[in-house]
């Protein structure tokens, strides 16, 4: 809020892992708002990311759907992201986004991995470190299962090899 605060925001939802997360910073954002007396005006626009395959990063990052975000030009963005894991994802997506040049981009990350080489990207904003282990649940998935998971968890061995595709 305070670095936000004043100003509408765009808020650029990464799918589908960032779903629940970004349900639910709106929410707490517009809880803020009507307990203050600021208000951070909100659009909410969606953007669907793919990378991985099983547990592993792939080269090539698809924007699907891809479109014109030439009405980013000149706004805040705030990127909701569930996880950052090698930081890729978020590398690409920032020079996507950059590219339309809004005046401002903060980046919020629920989880953010101990990977020895993500230090190039990190999120403004980060709620939890967690090992570089793989994760599902809380729309986080395994080759799209788990999303419906409420909590987050580890994905056991047994279960990357029994949902592997
Ligand atoms: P990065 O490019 O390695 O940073 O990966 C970021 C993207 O990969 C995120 O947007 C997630 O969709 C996905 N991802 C990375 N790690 C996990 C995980 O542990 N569980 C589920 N998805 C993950
Ligand atoms: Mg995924």
């Amino acid at each position: 809020m305070d670095d936000l605060g004043d100003h509408d925001i765009v808020v650029l939802c990464v799918l589908k892992g960032g779903y629940q997360f970004c349900v639910d910073l709106v929410d707490k954002i517009k809880a803020l708002s009507r307990n203050s007396n600021r208000t951070l005006p909100m659009r909410v626009h969606f953007i669907r990311l793919k990378s991985y395959l099983n547990d592993q990063s792939t080269e090539d990052l698809h924007i699907v759907g891809a479109e014109d975000l030439s009405f980013l030009a000149g706004k805040n963005v705030l990127i909701v992201e569930a996880i950052v894991g090698t930081g890729k994802t978020m590398k690409a997506l920032l020079k996507h986004v950059e590219s339309f040049s809004p005046k401002l981009i903060k980046v919020a990350g629920l989880l953010v991995k101990r990977v020895p080489h993500n230090s190039t990207c990190l999120p403004d904003y980060v709620g939890f470190e967690i090992p570089d282990r793989f994760v599902v649940g809380y729309a986080l998935d395994y080759n799209e299962y788990f999303r419906d998971l409420n909590h987050i968890c580890v994905i056991s061995e047994s279960g990357k090899t029994k949902y592997k595709i």
